[in-house]
């Protein structure tokens, strides 16, 4: 499930930031290039820590294709480092270590249905394996994207999303939790568009990411339509340090995110996701 990265992971290396795209108010894509030498290979799910130089060191999965020369990332100012990275202008150089962790199991879903459930900035570390899956699409049965976010002027991709909604082999619906007047589409949570959706229930792969909460809700939305836990998989967030599991900083139960995951699958962690906030 792992691509290789690069000799010493704890290096960063150079990057080139090139085209930016502001998506929201606090939300930037950015394509990071390497000065010297290739991309490293990576697989949909996997994330890399970015280095704002002289602010810190975050990690931020990757939200571009796999065969781009560059990686591109999607980063939420929340904070001093996201906010510092979220700023960049073309031209700009970042540290860039990566790629590490787990991916979604794109390959292995095939000749299943694939349902994507996101929330929020969710969306973004499951762009990649979107892309591929479209990429591939006679190899899938039917493809479901689920997604959700607060209000709509939370939507991320939003021209993207269009296209996916276009097409006669993608079925996407869209949620918000709070409607404007401009609004007509569904107002609720991501969970509840589970019920309805059409997939095959004793077929398929859900590929989720979202908040935490969000994520608990959904897995036991899709148990209660039916769908095995070992069919599921959720990409989980902890503060990362090291990211190749000597730290102890992303530790999730007897796991540690950063190696372990991001990307699980629900039923080897469905007893610790029960508990909050642990
Ligand atoms: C595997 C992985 C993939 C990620 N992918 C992305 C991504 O694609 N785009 C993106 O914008 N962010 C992503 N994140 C989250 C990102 O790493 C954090 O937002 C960032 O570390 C915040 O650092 P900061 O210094 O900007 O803010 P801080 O000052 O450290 O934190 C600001 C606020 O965010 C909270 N916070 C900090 N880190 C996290 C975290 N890991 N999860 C949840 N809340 C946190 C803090 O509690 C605080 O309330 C990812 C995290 C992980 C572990
Ligand atoms: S970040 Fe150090 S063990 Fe995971």
């Amino acid at each position: 499930m792992t691509a290789v990265a690069q000799a010493d992971p704890f290096v960063p290396q150079i990057y080139r930031v090139g085209r930016v795209r502001r998506e929201l108010a606090d939300t930037t894509t950015l394509e990071l290039t390497p000065l010297a030498g290739p991309r490293p290979a990576f697989e949909p799910g996997q994330f890399n820590m970015l280095y704002a130089f002289g602010v810190g060191e975050v990690a931020v999965s990757v939200s571009g294709a796999t065969d781009a020369t560059s990686f591109v990332h999607t980063v939420r100012d929340v904070g001093a480092v996201s906010a510092a990275i979220a700023k960049l202008e073309a031209g700009a150089t970042v540290g860039l270590r990566g790629p590490f962790g787990t991916s979604w199991p794109v390959k292995s879903a095939e000749g299943a249905d694939v349902v994507f459930v996101a929330g929020g900035l969710g969306l973004a570390p499951l762009r990649p394996a979107i892309y591929q899956v479209l990429a591939n699409r006679s190899r899938y049965g039917r493809v479901v994207i689920l997604y959700g976010s607060r209000n709509p002027k939370d939507l991320l991709y939003r021209g993207e999303m269009e296209q996916w909604r276009q097409r006669a082999d993608v079925n996407v619906e869209v949620t918000v939790d709070h409607a404007d007047a401009d609004w007509h589409g569904s107002v609720g949570v991501v969970p509840a568009l589970i019920r309805r959706a059409v997939f095959d229930r004793h077929d398929s792969v859900v590929l989720v990411c979202g908040p935490e909460v969000m994520m608990r809700f959904t897995a036991n939305a899709l148990r209660e339509v039916d769908v095995a836990p070992d069919r599921v998989y959720l990409s989980m967030e902890r503060n990362m340090k090291c990211a190749i599991g000597l730290c102890g900083h992303c530790q999730f139960g007897p796991a540690f995110v950063c190696k372990d995951g991001p990307v699980m699958r629900f039923d080897k962690i469905a007893e610790i996701l029960a508990v909050r906030e642990i």
